[in-house]
């Protein structure tokens, strides 16, 4: 069967496919930091190389940020479009790395080997689960089973201020049947996961100036007033004594979910227990009505992502700072919405500002939730092939982390988008010792190799 054929290809190729990862993991394409934009066109002309040597007329294509990598082929199969992202996480900070980030390799762990590096996971190890299940096809049988488009973004971790303007640009070479986006994991680590639901998010960054000029604490404190002080004191009431948010109208658009959707997450048995005692935490910290399932794939959030004012380095400094900063986020489920979230934030924050007081607001990323729907023959067919390749059956999960363009995909090209992937929860992406289990890659290279042949019967 031709299948087999690809996939013991794939299981022997499997060092070869692992040094090409490698070689892509070297490229630093840290895409929010301007330093790095000569890595990122390096990652985007590494990726157009490998596409074309699989016989994909692949670009790189301009946008006014990072470069888009487009590639088309032809095949039998109905025509999908394969959505991976080439740009990773800053990797500060550094001192907690146990190796140098860009110099990946190949480590044996006490639960097996793993590919250390930034991006391992999120997302060139995943992207590449794709190239390479193409790569054995075409090596197998000359050809690809289905007709393919490839769509490689370098601004994914950076909010994808191109995205938008080049898809609706691109709208009818972009268009194909189905969207296979790969920058999702496992469910508890094992368990092949069809994603069905994102959360959205919101951005905002808050100065508060209060003094015009940092302070000798000693002669005006007490009658001067310390923005780090107002900063801290609106922030402590970002939630009530039961998790709720107190941003008026937050949860304006936030749905209940179903009986039957309850039950079907019920039914996955989720160990909160585990899930937490794996970070070294043990009670959930959400609203205090809901599962803690729900709170991670269903409730918004408000998060303090980022918090400095005066000195913050060694040793002490009696000052009284003139500026105090915040960095927050919300996610956002059902059909919040960003723009209404971001006014009422600001007008919140800004009638809690005493006298003296300025404030100054920078925006940052904005996406709405998308909920996929699963009616596309293809849900189900790639639902029986991981469940061929994994000693779980698939299920149909929700995701907390946002991925905007599986909503656009809907929105600008009308088409369904399908997110499967194998990172586990204890990869690390974003933060320092990112890794993608080798297990993950080669047996999410077979799973693609199944799903391709299942879309293509
Ligand atoms: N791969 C992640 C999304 C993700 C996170 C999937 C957690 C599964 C679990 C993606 O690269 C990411 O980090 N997205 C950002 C989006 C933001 C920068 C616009 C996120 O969720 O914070
Ligand atoms: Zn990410």
């Amino acid at each position: 069967m031709s299948l087999d054929a690809v996939l013991a290809r794939i299981d022997s190729d499997l060092p070869a496919a692992t040094d090409r990862l490698l070689e892509l993991l070297r490229i630093q394409s840290i895409s929010t930091d301007p330093a790095y934009k000569a890595e990122c066109d390096k990652a985007a002309d590494w990726l157009v190389a490998d596409l074309q040597s699989l016989g994909v007329s692949a670009e790189k294509r301009a946008t006014p940020g990072h470069p888009m990598v487009v590639g088309h082929v032809d095949g039998p199969g109905p025509h999908v479009l394969f959505y991976g992202h080439y740009d990773v996480q800053p990797v500060d900070p550094l001192n907690l790395w146990d190796r140098d980030p860009f110099d990946p390799a190949i480590e044996e762990t006490p639960k097996g080997k793993v590919i250390r590096g930034r991006g391992s996971s999120d997302d060139k190890g995943q992207l590449m689960t794709f190239i390479e299940a193409c790569r054995a096809w075409k090596a197998e049988h000359g050809a690809l089973p289905c007709k393919i488009t490839f769509f490689l973004e370098g601004e994914e971790e950076s909010g994808s201020p191109s995205l938008v303007p080049f898809m609706k640009e691109n709208a009818e070479e972009l268009k194909a049947e189905i969207a296979l986006i790969c920058d999702t994991g496992l469910f508890q680590s094992k368990t092949p996961a069809i994603m069905t639901m994102l959360r959205g998010l919101l951005g905002e960054e808050l100065t508060i100036t209060g003094p015009d000029k940092d302070l000798h604490s000693g002669m005006y404190g007490g009658i001067a007033m310390n923005p780090a002080r107002v900063l801290t004191k609106i922030l402590g009431g970002l939630f009530d004594e039961n998790g709720v948010i107190q941003v008026p109208e937050l949860y304006e658009g936030v749905p209940e979910l179903s009986d039957e959707l309850k039950a079907q997450w019920e039914g996955l048995g989720f160990d909160a227990k585990g899930f937490l005692g794996d970070v070294g935490l043990s009670v959930p910290a959400g609203e205090n009505s809901v599962t803690p399932l729900e709170m991670i794939w269903a409730r918004p959030t408000a998060e303090i992502n980022g918090i400095w004012s005066g000195y913050t380095g060694d040793g002490f400094k009696t000052v009284l700072p003139s500026e105090a900063h915040a960095k927050i986020s919300f996610r956002l489920v059902g059909t919040q919405d960003p723009q209404a979230i971001r006014k009422n934030f600001r007008a919140w924050v800004e009638a809690q500002l005493p006298a003296d007081c300025k404030i100054a607001w920078t925006d940052h990323s904005c996406s709405p939730a998308s909920q996929m729907s699963t009616e596309h023959p293809g849900f189900e067919a790639a639902r029986k092939a991981l469940s061929d390749e994994w000693p779980d059956p698939a299920a149909y999960a929700g995701c907390g982390g946002s991925i905007p363009i599986a909503g656009y995909f809907k929105t600008i090209l009308d088409m369904d988008a399908m997110l499967v992937g194998w990172g586990k929860d204890d990869d690390q992406i974003h933060s320092p010792n990112e890794k993608y289990d080798l297990e993950s890659y080669h047996k999410g290279i077979r799973s693609w190799a199944r799903i391709l042949d299942a879309m293509s019967a």
